[in-house]
């Protein structure tokens, strides 16, 4: 993996980057990830995981759930984001103070200030579930990061280019590591390869990702 030395002898967190507009802040939310955790849980209490269908009627291997203003949301009808939890039909749960911290606080570290996140897709990977190579483009406006937050099982991430057939490198996200691209790369292809079977000490049998954006 490219980081593999440049690691040796690092102290977490520190910053990589490793293109423009794009750092990874290994472990960044380590210290925070039992507070976060929870409050994943108190939320998807209140808006279950859900499997997403995709426009074309492809269901989505990971399960998803939102907090904040904006909840990104999928069916036949088209992507997009809702005000609402459509199965629940309340609000999306409020976006817990510690989420939007974290969110402002790496955004800062990578060079994007004022980083003040209304939408956080959060999405539950169980082994052998995966997110195929996407732009992030239902947000209004693209001068804001993405922020994305890596808990429990670790992932191979896929980050390819401004076009599809791009080539794509492979990244490991691990627990407590944040993502963050932006500017130029704001519209980069990334997906996750199929999570490989094991157990995580507070997230057990389990990844979850928070994508944090400003979608409206
Ligand atoms: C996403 O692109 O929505 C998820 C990325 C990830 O799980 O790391
Ligand atoms: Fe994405």
């Amino acid at each position: 993996m490219s980081d593999l030395f440049a690691s040796a002898g690092q102290h977490e967190p520190w910053i990589e980057s490793l293109d423009a507009g794009v750092s990874l802040l290994h472990g960044f939310a380590k210290d925070n990830a039992a507070v976060l955790y929870q409050e994943i849980i108190a939320i998807s209490a209140r808006s279950t995981y859900r499997h997403l269908s995709t426009p074309g009627g492809y269901v989505m291997s990971v399960e998803t759930t939102s907090c904040g203003a904006r909840g990104w949301f999928s069916d036949q009808h088209g992507y997009r984001y809702v005000s609402r939890d459509p199965i629940s039909n309340a609000p999306w749960p409020v976006m817990p103070e510690s989420f939007l911290r974290l969110a402002g606080d790496a955004a800062k570290a990578a060079g994007f200030d004022q980083f003040v996140p209304d939408a956080c897709l959060i999405n539950r990977y169980l082994p052998g579930a995966k997110m195929s190579l996407h732009q992030d483009k239902n947000e209004r406006d693209y001068s804001a990061p993405i922020v994305s937050v890596s808990l429990g099982l670790p992932a191979t991430f896929m980050f390819g280019g401004n076009l599809r057939s791009d080539p794509v490198k492979h990244l490991d996200l691990l627990h407590g590591d944040v993502l963050v691209w932006g500017g130029v790369s704001r519209l980069r292809f990334h997906g996750v390869m199929p999570i490989a079977p094991g157990q995580h000490a507070l997230c057990g049998q389990q990844r979850i990702n928070l994508t944090f954006r400003l979608a409206g």
